[in-house]
């Protein structure tokens, strides 16, 4: 599709434009929208209000009850930006004393074919519908000068079909200033004194997702215990009625989507409100069911009305009974029919052969287009390949070519298959269901936000590159909490080419931030926000329990550098919480800072739980106050819980009620509670004064001589080495920290430590490089506690001195590995590749674009990574990062192929095969922590300089970080931090 805005003078007539921006062009889509409107006193353009003024808006009577409904919001939404609500008035307009009379700003609201005020404009080339005219669900808006005798200027809005007219009302309404997010996310209209239109005429459309929505899912507590405090129950005692749909539409419509599958964990859609199915249709929505809900029937509706068992095979005649009470149910509004047939509830059913599947999709079809009327090629149609169907298609099964095949991801955001072969040209074309929110193995996560949308983006953009364009279909479980992943995947699929550029998420996270919050909010929000995904993107709240934790108490600092990452990100986001303006802070509170501040808290909980573990080991005092730090940060996750319930007076009550700490399996736990805690209790026997080195877990006086990790020039700033004394009981002592060699220097070199005030100093290591002996040396500290003679730990620190010739441009060994961002490349020979910023865990991801071809191994395209060691090592080895991306296509998995030296070939499918009809061996981990971990021996590799070469094989892969071991890589969960790069 094409997204054209066209710029001129007040020209008379429509056709009369003097230039034409093409808004393509990678990156520019969201930053370089020429406005629509302004907000001056004194214009320029056509003015639509201004004090006490508001417009006008005529709607033709015979045009859709939708646009008459679309037409109230509007006037709605002048009124909460102005202050003063506009009118709308539904009258035939053909006679000319009626057109002259008004007063106020006038605006056609209108549909093509379907509206006389638009068809008679459109007829008398006042306006041009060329751009618009017989397209899906577009829109143009424009001032029109002389519409008619007697009238300057009028604003007109048409579209081609319903949906457009919606669409081009509501882009009005967020441009003027009212969001998508009024309702869900509190966010407040811009308040304005005027509005003019420009002389630009915006058009938009088709989209390029054909039908794009969400699922609400996984909706108790949160949603539905909110949803009983608002809105009357129905019989069934469902709180999901036509008032609480009539917003989700709104929202759904206001971001120019329009599918939705209900909730259906107690509800039945179309009878806990009758009037659920035609409000959907009359505002645009189409309704859907889920993959385990077939011919528009709620899963919930099985046990009341079916016949029998859900089973094809023994009781074919009551399912079918019941399907087809679907269909005729349904056949009047806008449906989009789910196909096929699993088990009982959300499960594999136990007798469906790939036979009897085949029989029940042509059966249903059949039933389709006789209770319809309609050719099945004119019936939207979805067959969900969810969780073992795909099992199905790749055994052969075949449907008709009409049905949508609607692909998955594996519930973590990982695309299990694109279409492959003859498939992207099947007449029914592709879709895709794609999870923020999932209840199920390795384990639920149905809380908060834990969403990366770098990722999203690189994932849905292989989905629509890879053809998968007809359906797009997020389950957003409880919805609040998961307002930003929402917004991004439905921008993402009105328009795919506003976000061309690889770096596009965060231009268009500013843009939106901007407009919610204000535009000094727009850019330090997109980089919090862009920090939280890649915080989240590390582990998923709900995994953080698993024993041992995933995070190195010990090496690399991993846990304590990860959960400092936290801290600053809560720090920057409550100082721009605390800066708004106090109107946007409970808006900016709800998507922003409180997935931080309680992020954070259960971050919190399980890394000083893990740390105090170690410390209690070592008999620090301090374990203590881990604990108590633990028990302080359970029970204020309890009272920022309660505190969404209470803003705006209990508005969001029950919303955020999901269990989250204290998993011990897939299922969420009844009720939170602690992890187990490490105190101290015991006295020390010996010591008061106890030392720990960093990047290890034994402690002086357990161990009396203590080894650092190596110290060189090149290890990463983050990658600190440093000592802690400790006290191991009450007391105070005085200790002092000497070096045997003068270039080595500590913090804190003499210091008191008096417990319980103070319980553990740290100091900081450092070498004067310019003074410090070429080569690898080893220095001693000591660490003596003054009171009590004879009390002195020992720490050896090795020294590695290395220098790097002059010439060489690479990563550097620092401490036996060399660690490689994988956007660290040299330049040359991998242009073909992408850079994804701020992709997975850490830096970013590198990835080729999704329609390069596989490539074959140890040729195409390289990724060179120079690198430079000081040691020879007989066995050095390689361990490769990735996405947790799976095989998409089958017909190529995911492979690398890397060299080192020029020596031979290793090729790594880090992924296996399987037959499609669950998830790949080692899937649990990799999605655990974000990555697939791939590990290979290179052999041999002697003192100086190297290159290593890396291929992918696959667009359906990304890389994210390398790491050549060369005998010094500790466990961790990410690896070593980036060794310097010269
Ligand atoms: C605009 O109309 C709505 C709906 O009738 C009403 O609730 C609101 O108070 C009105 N706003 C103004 C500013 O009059
Ligand atoms: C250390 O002092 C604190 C505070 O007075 C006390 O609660 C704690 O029990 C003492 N610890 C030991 C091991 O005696
Ligand atoms: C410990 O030794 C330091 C240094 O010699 C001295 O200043 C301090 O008074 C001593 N403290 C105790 C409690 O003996």
């Amino acid at each position: 599709m094409a997204r054209e805005v066209t710029v001129g003078t007040m020209a008379p007539l429509f056709g009369l434009v003097t230039l034409a921006l093409s808004l393509v062009t990678p990156g520019l889509a969201y930053t370089q929208q020429p406005s629509v409107f302004t907000f001056a006193a004194s214009g320029p353009g056509f003015q639509l209000g201004g004090p006490g003024l508001a417009p006008e808006i005529r709607v033709a009577p015979n045009d859709l009850p939708g646009v008459k409904r679309v037409a109230n919001d509007l006037a709605i939404d002048f009124g909460r930006v102005l202050g003063v609500n506009g009118t709308v008035v539904v009258a035939d307009w053909s006679s000319t004393t009626a057109q002259k009379t008004s007063s106020r700003p006038i605006i056609l609201v209108g549909t093509m074919g379907q509206s006389s005020l638009i068809d008679n404009l459109s007829s008398s080339k006042k306006i041009d519908t060329a751009a618009v005219a017989n397209k899906w669900e577009t829109y143009t808006y424009q001032v029109v000068q002389s519409p008619w005798d007697g009238k300057d200027s009028v604003f007109v809005i048409a579209g081609s079909d319903l949906r457009g007219t919606v669409f081009g009302v509501y882009d009005v309404s967020e441009h003027i200033g009212v969001s998508p997010w009024h309702y869900w996310a509190d966010v407040p209209a811009t308040k304005r004194q005027y509005i003019w239109a420009n002389s630009v005429t915006r058009t938009e459309g088709p989209p390029s997702i054909k039908f794009r929505g969400i699922f609400l899912n996984d909706e108790s507590p949160g949603l539905t215990g909110w949803g009983r405090t608002k809105f009357k129950v129905s019989q069934y005692g469902s709180p999901f009625v036509t008032e609480f749909y009539q917003l989700i539409f709104e929202l759904v419509l206001r971001l120019r989507g329009n599918y939705v599958w209900p909730a259906m964990w107690s509800s039945m859609f179309y009878l806990d409100d009758p009037r659920n199915g035609p409000t959907a249709t009359e505002w645009g929505i189409f309704m859907g069911t889920s993959h385990h809900e077939p011919m528009a029937r709620a899963d919930k509706e099985q046990g009341r009305f079916l016949k029998g068992s859900w089973d094809w095979r023994s009781n074919k005649g009551g399912v079918q009974a019941f399907m087809e009470e679907g269909v005729t149910r349904s056949k009047n509004w806008s449906t989009i029919y789910t196909l096929g047939m699993r088990g009982s509830g959300d499960a594999a059913s136990a007798t469906l052969t790939s036979a009897a599947l085949e029989e029940a999709i042509s059966w249903q079809q059949g039933v389709l287009t006789r209770v319809t009327g309609k050719p099945l090629s004119e019936i939207p149609q979805a067959w969900v390949m969810y969780k073992e169907v795909p099992g199905y298609w790749q055994k052969g099964m075949k449907v008709s070519d009409d049905v949508t095949l609607l692909w998955s991801d594996d519930n973590r955001g990982n695309i299990r298959r694109i279409p492959i072969g003859n498939e992207p040209n099947r007449r029914g074309g592709s879709g895709m269901y794609y999870h923020f929110d999932y209840v199920g193995d390795p384990r639920n996560y149905k809380w908060i936000n834990t969403i990366q949308l770098q990722k999203t983006w690189e994932q849905m953009t292989l989905a629509h590159d890879s053809g998968i364009q007809n359906i797009w279909i997020a389950n957003v479980g409880d919805l609040k909490g998961l307002e930003l992943p929402t917004a991004h995947f439905m921008a993402l699929a009105w328009d795919r080419k506003a976000f061309s550029d690889f770096g596009s998420t965060k231009e268009w996270l500013k843009v939106w931030s901007a407009r919610q919050w204000g535009k000094a909010a727009g850019d330090v929000t997109a980089s919090i926000m862009t920090r939280y995904g890649k915080l989240t993107s590390r582990m998923k709240y709900e995994d953080l329990s698993r024993t041992p934790f995933a995070f190195n108490t010990a090496n690399y600092d991993e846990a304590e550098l990860n959960f400092n990452e936290w801290t600053a990100l809560l720090k920057n986001a409550q100082a721009v919480h605390d800066s708004l303006p106090k109107d946007v802070q409970t808006s900016f509170w709800e998507v922003v800072l409180h997935p931080i501040v309680a992020g954070r808290g259960v971050y919190e909980i399980y890394t000083k739980t893990a740390m105090g573990s170690m410390y209690q080991s070592q008999h620090r005092v301090s374990a203590n106050q881990l604990a108590r730090d633990v028990q302080t940060a359970f029970a204020a996750d309890s009272a920022i819980t309660k505190q969404y319930h209470s803003i705006l007076n209990g508005k969001w009550n029950n919303v955020m009620a999901q269990t989250h700490i204290g998993y011990n399996n897939w299922q969420e736990p009844a009720s939170h509670s602690l992890p187990k805690l490490s105190w101290l209790t015991t006295a020390a026997k010996n010591a008061l004064m106890g030392v720990a080195a960093q990047g290890g877990t034994a402690a002086f006086p357990g161990t009396a001589r203590l080894t650092l990790p190596a110290i060189s020039p090149w290890i990463a700033p983050s990658d600190q080495r440093w000592l802690e004394v400790f006290s191991r009981d009450n007391g105070t002592f005085t200790y002092r920290i000497t070096s045997n060699a003068s270039f080595v220097s500590v913090t804190n070199a003499e210091q008191t430590l008096s417990t319980p005030a103070t319980t553990q100093i740290r100091s900081v290591i450092s070498v004067d490089w310019a003074s410090a002996p070429a080569g690898v040396s080893t220095v001693g500290l000591t660490v003596t506690n003054l009171n009590a003679t004879g009390t002195t730990a020992t720490v050896i620190l090795p020294v590695q001195n290395n220098k790097v010739p002059a010439d060489f441009k690479g990563h550097v060994e620092a401490n036996s590995v060399v660690s490689i961002e994988a956007e660290h490349y040299s330049s040359a020979s991998s242009s073909e590749y992408i850079v994804i910023p701020d992709y997975g865990r850490t830096l970013s991801g590198v990835k080729l674009p999704p329609k390069t071809p596989s490539q074959p191994a140890g040729k195409g395209h390289v990724l060179v990574y120079p690198f430079y060691t000081f040691t020879d090592v007989s066995a050095a080895s390689l361990t490769v990062y990735l996405s947790p991306s799976e095989n998409a296509n089958p017909n190529s998995p995911n492979k690398y192929t890397f060299t080192v030296d020029g020596g031979s070939q290793t090729t790594v499918q880090p992924v296996p095969l399987n037959d499609g009809s669950s998830q790949p061996a080692g899937w649990s981990e990799a999605v655990i922590q974000g990555s697939y971990v791939r590990k290979s021996n290179i052999g041999r590799i002697a003192a100086g300089k190297h290159e290593l070469k890396v291929y992918l094989h696959e667009p359906t892969m990304v890389l994210t970080k390398l790491v050549i071991d060369l005998g010094g890589l500790k466990p961790s969960m990410m690896g070593p931090p980036e060794s310097a790069r010269v």
